[in-house]
């Protein structure tokens, strides 16, 4: 029976569950008898549609019964970091004790030798080729590989927005600093409720000096969708590359990265993925891998292996193998009924709040414009003071933001989010703005 990516990757799942033969060194908590019972009880919702399923509680119960979260705190701020499922936790582990029984062995030839196999998964999961995928530690490495890597001289113009991720911006300031490059600023309203509008004022940015536009897919200030993809296919028809920060869009909303025509794709693993901390990827358009430098040298800098790009030196590779378990738990669920999940989250406390005095919302409502993260603000408050408040008198961890025009705490809920947590927290919010 054919079926949508979504339902093939989740039918794919289902099957190996059922009698797990992956590649993995560990046996997978999906091959137990837990493992089974639960992917069976998820495989039961199997028919239902993504906005279905996206209010259907009994399915994100058993979702979040694979989670260890805390239950004294409502983690409102998983955009920080994620929390991974319980298997992927165990993964890591194991293998870090398998790692231990014979460390150069098992971590360079046993452990290590499962990297091409997930460089393959991964790369279908993110809709590119596996010869262009380098996997990393996170999204500050894969950027500043670009930054750093790309072979720029002075007079040279880069285009990028106040709203990118400061270690970014960093890392731009200190290029043009060494350099001479120059970066223009393309000036963006918090919120933007019109994808043209954002689409005009980049491609108007560009001049006959422009050498690399650099886009934040999901803004982490606000939630900001940038319609990258459009720009991308603007920005390249004109001989501009496009680099795009996807630290916040990867596993959130569903796309491939192929589509988003970009020459340069950085993300972590840790946030939406829920992977274990410290792992992310590198995504290099195949015929631009032999002009970017890696930022930690290789046998031949300028060669066109992508694998070029992971001479990180010893580290704990386990960490980054337990990326599989995390995609395993992604397929069982599908990508389309995840992004469905997560903008729900945000709609229901956005839709309670949006019209309580005092309160602004800092987000778009309109479609494609956010996902599953948005910005509020009690406008009496200091948004450190609201975190505070928020924190020590009614245990919601939110995040506080304070950045140009966007002010207030960013709200960022994940699958494992229980309804009534929202709720509680809808009342809390209207009562301490009624104060
Ligand atoms: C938009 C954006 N880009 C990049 C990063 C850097 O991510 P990491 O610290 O995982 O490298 C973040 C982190 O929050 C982010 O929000």
């Amino acid at each position: 029976m054919p079926g949508t990516r979504n339902q093939m990757d989740r039918r794919n799942f289902l099957a190996k569950a059922a009698g797990f033969t992956g590649t993995a060194v560990l046996s997978s908590f999906w091959g137990t008898a837990q493992g089974v019972q639960f992917s069976a009880e998820l495989a039961s919702k199997e028919n239902r549609n993504p906005t279905q399923l996206a209010t259907d509680e009994t399915y994100w119960e058993a979702i979040r019964k694979a989670f260890t979260v805390s239950e004294e705190i409502v983690n409102l701020n998983n955009g920080g970091a994620s929390p991974q499922p319980k298997v992927v936790q165990d993964a890591v582990i194991n293998y870090y004790r398998l790692a231990n029984e014979l460390p150069s062995y098992n971590l360079w030839r046993k452990i290590d030798g499962l990297r091409e196999p997930l460089r393959t998964r991964l790369a279908a999961l993110a809709g590119c080729k596996p010869t262009e995928l380098a996997i990393n530690r996170n999204a500050t490495e894969g950027l500043e590989t670009v930054i750093f890597g790309l072979p720029l001289k002075a007079g040279d113009e880069v285009v990028l927005c106040r709203y990118d991720y400061p270690s970014m911006i960093h890392a731009w300031d200190q290029r043009a600093h060494r350099d001479g490059i120059k970066l223009k600023w393309v000036e963006l309203d918090v919120p933007m409720h019109s994808g043209k509008s954002i689409i005009d004022r980049y491609i108007s940015a560009i001049t006959p000096q422009t050498k690399l536009i650099h886009l934040t897919h999901i803004m982490n200030w606000t939630g900001q969708v940038i319609p990258v993809g459009k720009i991308g296919k603007l920005a390249r028809k004109m001989g501009v590359e496009v680099m795009v920060d996807g630290a916040h869009s990867f596993s959130h909303i569903d796309f491939s990265v192929a589509k988003l025509h970009c020459d340069y794709f950085a993300t972590s693993l840790h946030k939406w993925l829920c992977a274990p901390f410290g792992t992310g990827f590198l995504y290099v358009r195949e015929s631009k891998i032999s002009k970017l430098y890696p930022m930690y040298a290789s046998l031949d800098p300028v060669g066109g292996e992508i694998q070029k790009f992971e001479h990180l030196g010893t580290r704990s590779l386990g960490t980054e193998m337990g990326i599989a378990e995390a995609i395993d738990f992604q397929e069982m669920i599908g990508m389309e009924r995840k992004a469905a999940r997560l903008n729900y989250l945000r709609m229901v406390w956005m839709d309670a709040l949006k019209d309580t005095p005092g309160i602004r919302i800092l987000t778009s409502n309109k479609p494609n414009m956010s996902a599953g993260m948005g910005l509020l603000d009690i406008e009496k408050l200091d948004p450190a003071e609201l975190h505070n408040t928020l924190f020590n008198k009614h245990q919601f961890l939110v995040s506080p933001v304070n950045y140009h025009q966007a002010r207030g705490i960013r709200v960022s809920p994940h699958i494992y989010t229980r309804i009534n947590e929202m709720q509680r927290f809808i009342e809390t919010i209207q009562k301490i703005a009624a104060r």
